[in-house]
Order: C-alpha cells, then sequence, then structure tokens
C-alpha cells in the first residue's frame, strides 16, 4: 500500500493509474476508522482496479472549533486498517496541499440542498465539504466514489455538484453500517460516556419504530415526528433536529405521500450524532 502525502504526487499516481487503463475507486474519510469506512473500501474494490482513500480533517467544515479539535486522529491505526482492507493507495495531504495559497480555481457552488438539515444546524459545514471534496476529486481523478448513507444529506450535495459540475465521477451511495446493537457506526462515538454509549440506543430504535409506524400506514409526519422526539427527549438526550423529508429534494414533508428520509440530530455529553432512515 503506497501512502501519499502531496497532491502532486497523488496526481501522478493517479494519471499513472488511468494510462495504465485502471479504473479509480475512490474513498474520502477523515480517518479514525472505523467498519463503516472499511465496508466502504471493500465496496470500492468491487468498482475500481485501484482503490483510492483518502484521511484528511477538513478544518473547513467544521463549524464547532471544539469538535474540529476533538476529532478522533489515529494515522497509524488508520493505515493499519487501510492495509487490511487492501486499499492500494492512501493520500494523507496536509492543510496547504489541500487549500494552496496559490489555488486561484473558483469556488463551487454549494447545491441547495445543502441549505436544509446539518446545513442549517451547522453553518459552513456543507461549504467545507463540497470545498474539500471538490478539490479531494480534481487530485485523486477518480472514476468512482463512495459515500455512506449515514451521511445521506452529504451524499445529496455531492450528487447534486457532481450533476451541477458535470464532474466525471459516479457517485455510489453505501448503506449505513451500525454495531450490533444499532448504533450507527461514527468516528464520533468514541467520545461518548459509557452511560452516553448506552443512551445513544434510543436513535436507531426510535427509528426503527418510525418505520414500523410507517408500515402499518400511518403517513402525518407530524405523528411520527412527535413519536420519535418523545422517545428520544425520554432517554435524556437533547435534540437537535428531528425531520421528515422528501429523500431528494430534503424539503419538509408534512404527508409522506413519496420516498421520504427521516433525519436525527442529537447532542449526547456534548457530542453531535446523527442518523436517518428512510421512510418508503
Ligand atoms: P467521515 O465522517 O470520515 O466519513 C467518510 C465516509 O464514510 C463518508 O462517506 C461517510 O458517510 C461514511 N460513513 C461514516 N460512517 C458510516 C457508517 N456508519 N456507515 C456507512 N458509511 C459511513 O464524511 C466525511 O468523513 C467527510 O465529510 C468527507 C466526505 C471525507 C469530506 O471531508
Amino acid at each position: 500500500m503506497m501512502v501519499i502525502r502531496t497532491s502532486g504526487d497523488m496526481e501522478l499516481f493517479a494519471k499513472t493509474a488511468r494510462k495504465a487503463g485502471k479504473k479509480i475507486a475512490f474513498v474520502p474519510t477523515m480517518g479514525a476508522l472505523h467498519a463503516g469506512h472499511q465496508a466502504l473500501f471493500r465496496e470500492a474494490r468491487k468498482h475500481g482496479d485501484v482503490v483510492v482513500a483518502s484521511i484528511y480533517v477538513n478544518p473547513r467544515q467544521f463549524n464547532d472549533p471544539e469538535d474540529f479539535q476533538k476529532y478522533a486522529r489515529d494515522l497509524e491505526g488508520d493505515l493499519k486498517k487501510c492495509e487490511k482492507e487492501g486499499v492500494d493507495a492512501v493520500f494523507a495531504p496536509t492543510d496547504s496541499d489541500v487549500y494552496p495559497a496559490e489555488d486561484s480555481s473558483s469556488e463551487i457552488p454549494v447545491p441547495e440542498v445543502a441549505s436544509r438539515l446539518e446545513g442549517a444546524s451547522r453553518p459552513g459545514h456543507f461549504d467545507g465539504v463540497v470545498a474539500v471534496v471538490s478539490r479531494l476529486f480534481r487530485i485523486v481523478h477518480p472514476h468512482t466514489a463512495i459515500f455512506g448513507l449515514k451521511d445521506y444529506q452529504q451524499v445529496r450535495v455531492i450528487e447534486e455538484m457532481v450533476a451541477q459540475q458535470k464532474m466525471d465521477v459516479a457517485i455510489l451511495r453505501h448503506p449505513t453500517v451500525r454495531e450490533k446493537d444499532g448504533l450507527a457506526m461514527s468516528s464520533r462515538n468514541v467520545r461518548l460516556t459509557p452511560q452516553g454509549r448506552q443512551k445513544a440506543l434510543i436513535i436507531s430504535k426510535a427509528l426503527k419504530a418510525a418505520q414500523y409506524l410507517f408500515e402499518k400506514g400511518e403517513r402525518d409526519a407530524a405523528v411520527i415526528r412527535k413519536k420519535v422526539e418523545g422517545a428520544i427527549v425520554k432517554e435524556g438526550l437533547q435534540i437537535d433536529y428531528v425531520a421528515i423529508v422528501d429523500a431528494t429534494t430534503l424539503e419538509d414533508l408534512p404527508v409522506i405521500d413519496r420516498h421520504a428520509l427521516l433525519a436525527v440530530a442529537v447532542f449526547i455529553d456534548g457530542v453531535r450524532l446523527i442518523d436517518n432512515g428512510l421512510l418508503g
């Protein structure tokens, strides 16, 4: 496995692979790798001859400096996990490599789907995501990139960005990988106390209960939302949002008459966790 530290070397690696007729499958990450990321690497292998992962904690997408500071970092451990999953190259750049001072390329506009949910709660978050992913795409030049549905809105933002900018990369969605007890894997889970970790189970439980209500015929979004909110509050967690939205536009949906997404963001012990589930 190659560890590539500069954008010049990464561009060269991609160019050489492409010249040899190889397909590049790319998984961008911020490190602190867990089984969710590893599943993405394995999926990438199915779509590319060369699997590239990036590990870069992108300062621009953190609206909360404390969250950025406390974000788990373990490059050594991450590289081992990448190696184990058969990743061919890890791109682990520095800030100045991703955001060079002399870079005069125009900023890519943030698609409209970014304005709701995470975008509303974390101002500037998707500006940072769009900035970094568009740059990484330029440097890694992948044929395919794989994103996890745990960050459903991020996938939609990237899909829109790629469509609007006519970027020549196929975006693949990967289902959310969960712990055995249902908790969605997240790099932030390690910051939970044992009690917080236990309380966090209510998130996936409430999502499941909501899906059950939907399957039983409930179509009133307010009814389902209230159930979810009630369960979360009862467990003593602080809600950031519980929303039922159109799964494509992410606009609020009062009546669930189309493919919908139930999205949840909560705080536990000061750690912000998100999760979601599809309705229909
Ligand atoms: P990060 O949170 O490290 O996630 C990297 C990729 O792993 C994303 O596509 C994310 O959706 C996916 N992922 C995380 N947890 C997952 C889970 N439990 N199941 C399935 N997939 C999961 O998302 C980012 O980094 C950044 O915003 C990034 C795209 C790298 C830009 O900086």
